[in-house]
């Protein structure tokens, strides 16, 4: 059982505060991005985050957890990053519902097998800690999510890996909508960013 195992504790803890520590602000960590368009600008409004499609697997009332490791198998991911308005202010209490296939490609329609909430924190900042997803026919690799301001309008958008092969075969794929990742010891740290429209 991984997640007993004192060095994989370790890892997820040094995972976690590189996650952070990345997040320290937002100007920083806006500055630390590399020249990918999706990223936000402080210096004029940015570009909300694109729209997509729900797809078919949505789960509605999932649990509060950010820690989605214990799960199933797959490699670690710790995707983090910020919800900020389009002039680029930290948005805190912001709803965050993440949904994504397991590593064989099968999302849990019984349960909440990856499938949780949380809300970004004072600093608008999120984290969620979960592993990889799998392929499924159709689909490059993805994740989906729920965003949302207040009692604003739902942002219902997805979140794609670089350097996917299947990404340039996918009619729903947009670049936009990268994350940035990096390695890091024993798993992988995944960066996006959230820009309300409202
Ligand atoms: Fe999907």
């Amino acid at each position: 059982m991984e997640q007993h195992d004192p060095d994989r504790r370790h890892l997820i803890a040094t995972l976690s505060a590189a996650g952070l520590a990345a997040l320290a602000l937002p100007r920083d960590a806006l500055a630390q991005a590399e020249p990918l368009p999706l990223t936000p600008s402080c210096g004029a409004p940015a570009a909300a985050t694109k729209r997509q499609t729900e797809g078919p697997f949505f789960t509605p009332a999932s649990p509060a957890k950010a820690d989605l490791r214990g799960d199933g198998p797959g490699d670690l991911l710790v995707l983090s990053g910020f919800v900020l308005t389009r002039t680029c202010r930290p948005v805190p209490g912001a709803l965050l519902d993440l949904w994504h296939a397991d590593s064989a490609g099968a999302y849990d329609n019984a349960g909440f097998r990856f499938r949780g909430h949380q809300f970004s924190d004072a600093q608008g900042r999120y984290q969620f800690v979960t592993r990889v997803p799998g392929l499924y026919p159709g689909r490059t690799r993805h994740f989906h999510v729920k965003v949302r301001a207040g009692n604003g309008p739902v942002l219902t958008t997805q979140l794609y890996f670089p350097e996917e092969a299947a990404n340039a075969r996918d009619g729903i794929f947009d670049r936009s909508l990268l994350m940035r990742l990096s390695p890091a010891q024993g798993g992988r740290l995944g960066r996006f960013d959230f820009v309300i429209a409202a």
